[in-house]
């Protein structure tokens, strides 16, 4: 078999799928650099990821987001945990499809749910968390599409890290 090995790995899904976690196991498996796009958002702007939100909006954040996932384009060797929201982006996709070998880490709505509200208080639930359920299956629902069309699909609900892992260093071949 003639398959080129991925030089960058993309763990795309909705919060609470699992990608930071799954991504620091990988980038330790693989020797591949881990990289938290929130993280470097952070980085770049010298703003937490709930200030911007709050201050300059969500549509200037995914400014940033948009910006920080360009520069890993010529980035080798790396896995990237994304933003929930990263994918979702039209001019983001690209990346996605031809850049990197993209896994979609899949979370059910209610795991997803349980996940992201345990022990938390709801001013430090991330900001599109806080909304009336509703609004949180609406946005759910329709990015599930997106990330199926994007990523090879791996469902989290009952693995666990080292798992999805294991599975994603099979499937990628590395
Ligand atoms: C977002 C997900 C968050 C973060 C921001 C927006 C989203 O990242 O980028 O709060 O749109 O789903 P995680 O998926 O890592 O929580």
């Amino acid at each position: 078999m003639n398959r080129r090995i991925p030089r960058r790995i993309s763990l795309i899904g909705f919060m609470g799928s699992g990608k930071t976690t799954v991504a620091r196991l990988l980038s330790v498996k693989t020797g591949y650099k881990y990289i938290d796009l929130d993280s470097l958002v952070e980085q770049r702007t010298g703003r937490s990821v709930q200030e911007i939100f709050k201050v300059e909006g969500e549509k200037t954040f995914r400014s940033y987001e948009s910006q920080a996932l360009m520069t890993l384009q010529e980035q080798n060797d790396i896995v990237i945990s994304t933003g929930g929201g990263t994918p979702i982006q039209e001019n983001n996709r690209r990346f996605f499809s031809e850049l990197s070998f993209t896994v979609f880490l899949y979370v059910s709505f209610d795991e997803m749910l349980k996940r992201t509200f345990a022990g938390k208080k709801s001013s430090d639930l991330r900001p599109l968390l806080q909304q009336p359920v509703k609004g949180i299956e609406n946005l759910y629902r329709q990015r599930l599409p997106v990330y199926e069309s994007l990523g090879v699909k791996i469902i989290t609900d009952n693995a666990t890290p080292m798992e999805i892992c294991d599975e994603i260093v099979f499937l990628s071949g590395l």
